[in-house]
């Protein structure tokens, strides 16, 4: 059954000098519940602003998004957001403090927030990490508690916007293969966005790839049917995949290429 559902979405930007940006048309896709569906594509071509309307922070201008049948209109607590960097962390706050502060505004009491926030910061691998604050806690751990945060939210989606991309490659395979574990201990379905093919086949059951801007939309999908042991770049099946995959985005690299010059 589909969770979340764009069809024919239209995103257009207005500028303060009065023309218009198309940064996506007619741009549909199903979303399964429980699936985890990387958005792959190039630089600028709209795969933030398709995460930014899914999250309900953008209207789309056209066309129709709905989450479990019902119209996304805003952002609400069925749909967890992680962004880029680990500066939205609350630098007076500790790691728990951080993770607990969702539930706070929520109005859950203080024993079964403490609770809750302890689960999850030992699920994203930071038991122990409690009483420190973001200032003591490298990138890789900021974003462990991003991610605690968000889970303890308890929300139907996870929507993950290039989270990994600022930190170094030992520990973005660590966080990876973390993010993993979680999605198959929570059943979350996850919409995660990435330029790195080799972060879509580790992580992905499902693929997009989109066309370059303007006016982007899908260009296809690739099933990403592999077992653990296969999600390793030099296997076979990998390689099998990231061909299909690198076939389908070439092109587009091209086209965004020329466009930007
Ligand atoms: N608020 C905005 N106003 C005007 N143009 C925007 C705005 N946000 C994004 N864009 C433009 O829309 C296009 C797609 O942006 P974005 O969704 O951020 O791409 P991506 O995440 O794939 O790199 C880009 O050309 C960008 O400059
Ligand atoms: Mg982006």
């Amino acid at each position: 059954m589909s969770l979340v559902q764009l069809a024919g979405v239209s995103k257009v930007y207005r500028s303060l000098k009065g023309s218009d940006y198309v940064a996506v048309r007619d741009f549909s896709l199903d979303i399964r519940e429980g699936e985890f569906f990387c958005l792959l594509g190039t630089s600028g071509c709209g795969k933030t602003t398709v995460l930014n309307m899914v999250a309900g922070f953008e209207q789309a201008s056209a066309g129709s998004i709905t989450i479990a049948g019902r119209p996304i209109v805003g952002p609400a607590a069925d749909r967890g957001v992680v962004f880029q960097g680990d500066d939205s962390l609350y630098g007076w706050l500790t790691a728990l403090g951080n993770v607990e502060f969702g539930l706070r505004m929520r109005g859950v009491a203080a024993a079964e927030r403490r609770q809750k926030a302890e689960h999850y910061l030992k699920l994203v691998g930071l038991a122990g990490q409690d009483h420190k604050h973001p200032s003591e806690l490298s990138g890789g751990m900021k974003q462990r508690i991003q991610i605690a945060r968000v889970l303890a939210n308890e929300p139907r989606m996870l929507l993950m916007d290039e989270p990994f991309a600022a930190l170094d490659a030992h520990t973005r395979a660590d966080m990876q293969h973390e993010l993993k574990r979680i999605c198959a201990s929570t059943g979350a379905t996850v919409l995660f966005i990435t330029h790195d093919i080799d972060e879509a086949i580790i992580l992905a059951d499902r693929i997009g790839v989109m066309h370059a801007g303007p006016a982007s939309r899908l260009k296809g999908t690739v099933a990403v049917d592999l077992s653990e042991p296969e999600r390793e770049r030099t296997h076979d099946r990998f390689v099998g995949v990231y061909r299909q995959v690198h076939e389908m985005i070439r092109d587009e690299v091209a086209i965004s290429l020329k466009r930007a010059h």
